[in-house]
Order: structure tokens, then sequence, then C-alpha cells
């Protein structure tokens, strides 16, 4: 089939629809939902079979829905209608957590109200609700616009399912408020993860007006409900009526901190340093729940190391904590190193947001050049580790910087199902580093190196494997694939031939050395990060800018739009 897609952006869910739908044969094109008028050009350019809508803020037009069916996917069950579905059922859901799902409906004049082509459910699931949405929603819209366009194909609508949902209004910062003198944690807990991603938990911190966003549980820290008690690196923790909470990421109102989602202690860091610290005592997985963003397990032989640092964003200080961590994990008595980055992104690069907060006390084209040698020094230690084997194990997706980080690792195993933009260039350009130009093209070849960079596609799990960038795809489910990735890992410990393997690998990386050094690699990729950072054109620090601030998108990328010209679909 002919498919447009019509979306607000080309998000995960999106690109991963993409995906699948590119994988089954179909002609794919895109148009940012931008305006009733360019939606309509985009049908008259292209001559769709069909609209498929993952991801819309706005209705679809009646010259369009009334021209042609438009899948609309809505992240809620049957009968469920309205703009918030996953707040509501995550702020609600702790009284039943019952099953939850993703609809597939047909536009008609009224939202979320046309006939229903497909649905699929998930259990529901304590987590914030970007958590959520990348995965359980993710999954279940791909089986159910894949099910809604098979149908649509065989031109047979199946009588409408059993609605259990109802309609709901948008969510209100009153409908989302708290009192942290009379709610519990749970109660918290569960608003702040409804509101996580956007817009936030209204609140204030420090007499200051703010959203919260990135709750964690913490059993052992008490005070008076509603004090802050205590600081960790970048979050802060916080006296509810029962026990407390970490609180991550807050975006304080107003000119403050220009708007930008920031690590609590950052968004606050002349009264954050007035709070006692609560050092964990090392890397060990504290055993109790608390919030620890890089932590290690050990067993059989394989030392994991999980760092989850919120949206993958990687800032100077998280890379230079990590490097610490990596090393001290390559001092313990063990074969084997995992790189388990966290649970939604393993890494998407260098922290935009906390560059873009350069501007107001400091120089972000500092902070750029700061953020990304720091990754470098991790990425260089990784790539040196001659003591153990390095496993990077992608459960959740990758970008930018993070999908060279990873390869920076002996082996790459993913999650089917994860998403990878290996690519620099939506960032205004960015030349990037982390040694992309060492790693890539020997895995797929120099054309194949510059056709990813040029073409700034997503690249499934799948498709990174069968190009050779990564070694193994593994279980899907996020369980299973934590388990397989043990297992095999202790494998690998296990090997007879392990002390054979790191001496082959030794005398590969001697052997690459000796034609051209790391640290030349490394110049070479800084003199341009240097020109992107420093130099006359500015279009990394305004497309930075546009990003961090998420200015709507003017016009529809045309490696997307490609009814418009220079990519045939
Ligand atoms: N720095 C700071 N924040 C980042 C980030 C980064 N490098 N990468 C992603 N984020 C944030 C987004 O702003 C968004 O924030 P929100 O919680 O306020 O919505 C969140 O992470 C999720 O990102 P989103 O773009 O919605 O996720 P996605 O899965 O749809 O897209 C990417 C993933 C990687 C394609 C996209 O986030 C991206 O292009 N990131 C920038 C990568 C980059 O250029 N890094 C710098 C060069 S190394």
């Amino acid at each position: 089939m002919r498919i447009l897609f019509l979306a607000h952006s080309f998000n995960s869910l999106t690109q991963r629809l993409w995906d699948e739908l590119c994988a089954r044969g179909h002609a794919l094109s895109l148009e940012l939902d931008i305006a009733d008028s360019v939606a309509e050009e985009a049908v008259e350019l292209f001559r769709p079979d069909a609209i498929v809508a993952p991801f819309l803020k706005r209705a679809i037009p009646q010259s369009v829905w009334s021209r042609l069916p438009c899948l609309v996917v809505h992240p809620g069950i049957p009968g469920d209608r309205g703009p918030s579905a996953l707040d509501w059922a995550i702020q609600e859901g702790a009284a039943q957590w019952g099953q939850w799902g993703v609809t597939v409906l047909q536009a008609e004049a009224e939202m979320d109200a046309g006939p229903i082509w497909a649905h699929a459910e998930f259990p529901m699931r304590l987590a914030r609700k970007s958590s959520l949405y990348r995965r359980e929603v993710t999954e279940a819209a791909c089986i159910a616009v894949l099910a809604a366009l098979e149908r649509l194909a065989g031109g047979a609508r199946p009588p409408p399912p059993a609605c259990r949902g109802r309609a709901r209004p948008l969510m209100t910062q009153a409908d989302r408020a708290v009192d942290w003198e009379r709610d519990d944690s749970a109660t918290i807990l569960a608003r702040i993860h409804a509101a996580d991603g956007f817009p936030g938990l209204a609140d204030t911190l420090f007499g200051v007006p703010c959203r919260l966003f990135d709750a964690w549980p913490e059993d052992r820290l008490r005070g008076a409900p509603g004090a802050l008690l205590a600081r960790r690196e970048t979050a802060l923790c916080r006296a509810t009526r029962d026990g407390a909470l970490w609180i991550g990421h807050v975006r304080r109102d107003g000119d403050a901190g220009s708007g930008i989602k920031l690590p609590a202690t950052v968004a606050f860091a002349a009264e954050a340093a007035a709070l006692p610290e609560a050092p964990l005592p090392g890397w060990w997985t504290a055993d109790h729940a608390t919030w620890q963003d890089i932590r290690y397990e050990e067993a059989a032989g394989v030392g994991i190391l999980h760092f989850e640092f919120y949206n993958g964003a990687m800032g100077t200080d998280q890379c230079r904590r990590l490097e610490a961590a990596f090393r001290w994990t390559a001092t313990r008595p063990t074969r084997v190193i995992v790189l388990a980055g966290g649970e939604e992104f393993w890494s998407n690069g260098i922290h935009l947001n906390l560059i873009e907060a350069a501007s107001e006390s400091d120089s972000p084209a500092d902070e750029s050049w700061a953020n990304i040698n720091a990754m470098n020094d991790l990425a260089e230690a990784i790539l040196r580790c001659e003591s153990h084997l390095t496993v990077a194990a992608l459960a959740g997706n990758a970008g930018a910087g993070g999908c060279f980080l990873a390869r920076c690792a002996d082996r790459v195993w993913l999650r089917q199902g994860v998403m990878l933009n290996p690519h620099y260039k939506n960032m205004g350009n960015l030349y990037g580093s982390e040694f992309w130009t060492y790693l890539l093209p020997p895995r797929v070849g120099a054309e194949g190196a510059r056709r990813l960079m040029r073409q700034r596609l997503p690249l499934s799990a799948r498709d990174a494997v069968a190009l050779g960038f990564y070694d193994t795809c593994l279980a899907a489910d996020h369980a299973q694939f934590g388990e397989e990735v043990r297992r095999q890992a202790a494998a690998l410990a296990a090997a007879p031939d392990l002390a054979a393997q790191l001496a082959a690998k030794a005398a590969r990386r001697a052997a690459d050395e000796a034609v051209k050094p790391l640290t030349q690699w490394r110049a070479e990729e800084l003199a341009e990060m240097r020109r992107n950072f420093y130099g006359f054109d500015p279009s990394y620090h305004y497309a930075r800018h546009q990003f961090v601030h998420k200015t709507p998108q003017a016009w529809t990328p045309r490696h997307l739009a490609r009814h418009r010209g220079r990519f045939s679909p």
C-alpha cells in the first residue's frame, strides 16, 4: 500500500511503525502535522491508499479524512477517548492495575470516536508515562496498526469490540495536584509518573514554582512531610507523609533556567548545595529502594554496569562518573563487563539541555566541548580495555553518539524492537565524534557509513545486525532480554578460549594503533567538532536550541517527505 504518515513529530513510535511498514514492503512517506493545507498538499502529491497517524496533537482536517481512510493510533482501550489517555490510566491505575491498550480508529468529525479497526492490550505497569509509551504502547501499536492495515486491504472492518473505556477530558494541573503533607509516597509517585515527559507535575521547590519529573522511591530517609531532605549527584530527596521520594528532573517556571527541563540539582544549584549529601557507599547496586543512576552487579564472572540517565542524555559530569565506574569495574576479578545502559535508553549522546542551559552563565560552545571530550574519554576507556571482554547490551533505544559509544564495546547485543539513530546531522549538521570514523567503516564499508550518516534515517535492531553494525539481536521482551544477556555473558566469561580471545583483541587493537593511533582519530573528529561549536556557521547552536525548546518544525525534512521529491518512496 501507499501509506502517508501524518505525525506531530518523527518520534520513537512513529519511527518504529515506519520501520515495521517499510519491512513489509509498503511505500511510505511522511508529513509533519504543520497545517491543514500542508496535509492536504501531501495527500495531493503522494496519493496514498491510507493515512496512518501514530502521534498527533490536532484533529485531521475533514478535507483529508473524508477522502481516504485515516487510521489514528490512540493509546487507550476501546471506548477510551481524549488527549490524556495514558495520564489518566497511570494516575488512576494504581487502584486496579488491570489491562490497558492501544486502539486504531478511523478519523471522523469527533476526536477518537470513529470506527475501530483494531486494538491490542497489555498489562498495566507502575512506571513513568514515557516508559509505558516507549515499551508497551509501542509494541501494542505495532500489532494493532499491522492488523488494521491488513483488514483495510481486505476491505472488511471487524465488528465493533466491547468498549470498556470512556471519554476523559484533558488532564489539568488541578487534576494532578499533590499535597506533600497529606499524600502518601505511592500517590505522589503515580502522579509524577502520569505527568512524566510532558507536562510535568506543577509544584514548588524552595518556594519556586516548577514542574517535577523523574521520581524514584526512597525507603530509608525520613523527615517532616514536604521537607527537602538531601541531595545525591543530580537528584533531590523530599519527604512525604509516609516516606520520601527522589526528584531527578525539574523545569523551573518563568525565565530562570530558560524553561528547560534540567537535573534537579542544576535547576536549583544554590539551594541544593545547602542540603546534606546522601552518598551511596560505592557503585554496587543499593540493597534498598533509592535513587542510583550508576549501579553495578556481579555474578558468574560477569560485571554488569547499569547507567540510568534520564532520556539517555549524558552530561560532562555523568560521563566522568561513568568512566570512573567503568575503570573500577575493570579492576574486578571478572572476565566480562556488560554495559547495560538504562531501561528506556542506552544513550542519546551529549546532554543538549545542560549545554543549552550553559547559555545562562557560561558558553554553550565550551560546555559542548567539555561534554564531547568527557564522552570521548569514556569511549576511549572502553576501547582500550584489555582486561575484560566488553559487551554493550541495549535494552533501550540509542541515538547519535550513544550508538557509537555502544560500538566501542567488543560485542553489541540489542533487544529486538530497539530503534537506533546512528547519525548526527539532524543536530545542525554536527560532524560527530565518539570514534565513529574509526568504528563505523570497517563494519559497514565506506559507502555504507556515508549512507547511514547522510540518510539520517532510524535503523531497527534487526537492520543494524543485518548491516553488520551491531552483532546480535536478542529477545523483544525486556525481562527475557535481561536474562539472555546474563546467560550469554556468563557463557562468554566461562569460554575456555577466553584468554585467547582477550589476546586476539589486544593484538587487533595494537595493529590498529600502529596504522593510526586512537588519539589521531579523536583529534581529526574533534577538529570538525570544534568548527561546529566555535566556527562561523551557527547551525548546531540553532538546531540544539530548537530541539531543547521543542520548537515546532516549520517544514518536514525532505528525507522523510518523500512525496516532495529527491527520495522516491
Ligand atoms: N540531550 C538532552 N535531551 C535529550 C537528548 C540529548 N542528547 N536526546 C533526547 N533527549 C530528550 C528529548 O528532548 C525528550 O525530552 P522530553 O522528555 O522533554 O520529551 C526525550 O529525551 C525523548 O526524546 P525524543 O526525541 O522524544 O525521543 P525519540 O525516541 O522520539 O527520539 C532521538 C530519539 C535520539 C532520535 C532524538 O531524541 C534525538 O535526536 N536526540 C538528540 C541526539 C543528539 O543529537 N545528540 C547529540 C549529539 S551526540
